[in-house]
């Protein structure tokens, strides 16, 4: 018998504090029409001052465990996604080790962007299958707010994003009723790092962090847009294909399709390309923005909690984002 992974709890938590389009438009060079046209976004949450993401990682995490029916001493090793870490070093996971109260237990940081939650989820799966752990907390949570550029140069990105946590519980499955994690597929292509980054601070240069990168900006996330979004079109369909081949299935198969949601175009080219109905696609963009690593398990909260997934169902994730990186996966849920 496989000992497969499965996702036995799940939630979670976005800060309170709403900002729509018309809030933006008071504090930068946008409009709402804009936004609507080109992502689809209509509102997204914001994290106040002093809030980070592993606050937003604990929240959620508490909700998962919860979901789960586990008691927080039974977690036995922790990843954490994020690519908005609240300093530069540490990473969040022990973070949120800390605050739950588990000292001693391993804590491992997984910075893959966009394409966190799946290549966290591939390392989650890896330790299930070998039994090497039996209770994996695995968070994703960005706060990307504190981080946006709201000028002219920064403006393409900062509506697009948004602040939130996820996290989901993951343990060995006993039946063999071939439910479970079925496949992790990861891709990458460092030859385009630039076309999606945050140049500074940088181990390259000495001091780190200089006046004159402050004065120019050069801390802020930059892209090239265009040429994201064609290679988000192409490469997510591709990857889903090639997974659900590697499964012996077809895209008939699939119940639900969670893409990573950049842009809520980007959603309706690989829907379109992969010629799944547009229905089978998870997409809360509108109210939450691009919300990084935690956008997937997100979005797989909102339908497992709205009963859009039952037991049995096929559902594929798939995401694309900053390296570049991407990935898909297979889940019999
Ligand atoms: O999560 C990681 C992966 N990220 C993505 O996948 C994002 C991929 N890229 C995109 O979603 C789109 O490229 C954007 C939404 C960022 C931009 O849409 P676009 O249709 O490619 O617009 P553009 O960059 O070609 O800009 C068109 C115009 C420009 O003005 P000019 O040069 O035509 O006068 C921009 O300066 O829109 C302007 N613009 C804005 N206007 C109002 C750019 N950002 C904004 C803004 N509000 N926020």
């Amino acid at each position: 018998m496989i000992r497969r992974a499965i996702i036995s709890g799940i939630g979670h938590y976005v800060p309170p504090q709403v900002v729509t389009n018309f809030d933006l438009e008071k504090i930068m060079n946008t409009s709402d029409e804009w936004i609507q046209q080109r992502s689809g976004i209509q509102t997204r949450r914001y994290a106040e001052n002093g809030i980070g993401s592993s606050d937003l990682a604990y929240e959620a995490a508490l909700k998962a465990i919860e979901n789960a029916g586990l008691d927080k001493s039974e977690i036995d090793f922790i990843i954490a996604a994020t690519i908005s870490p609240d300093h530069y070093f540490p990473g969040i996971g022990v973070m949120i080790q800390a605050r739950l109260g588990l000292p001693g237990i391993g804590a491992l940081d997984v910075r893959n962007q966009c394409s966190g939650f799946i290549y966290a989820l591939s390392v989650a799966d890896q330790y299930i299958r070998t039994g090497t752990y039996k209770k994996i907390l695995l968070c994703a949570a960005e706060v990307q707010s504190h981080s946006m550029d709201y000028s002219d140069e920064g403006r393409d990105l900062a509506v697009l994003f948004g602040d939130g946590g996820a996290a989901v519980i993951l343990e060995p499955h006993a039946d063999d009723d071939g439910r479970g994690i079925l496949s992790t597929h990861l891709f990458a292509d460092g030859r385009f790092v630039k076309d999606l980054w945050m140049e500074n601070p940088s181990s390259k240069k000495k001091p780190t962090f200089t006046a004159q990168m402050f004065a120019e900006g050069t801390f802020f996330p930059r892209m090239d847009g265009k040429n994201v979004f064609k290679n988000a079109s192409e490469r997510m369909p591709e990857a889903v294909e090639l997974a659900l081949r590697h499964n012996g299935l077809t895209i008939h198969d699939v119940s639900l399709l969670i893409p990573h949601q950049a842009n809520d175009r980007i959603s309706q080219m690989v829907a379109r390309k992969l010629q799944i109905p547009i229905e089978k696609v998870a997409r809360n963009i509108d109210r939450f923005g691009n919300t990084t690593a935690a956008s997937i398990p997100i979005a797989l909260d909102e339908a497992v909690k709205n009963g859009r997934v039952k037991i049995g169902d096929i559902i594929v994730l798939t995401a694309f984002g900053s390296g570049y990186t991407w990935a898909s996966a297979v889940i019999r849920w």
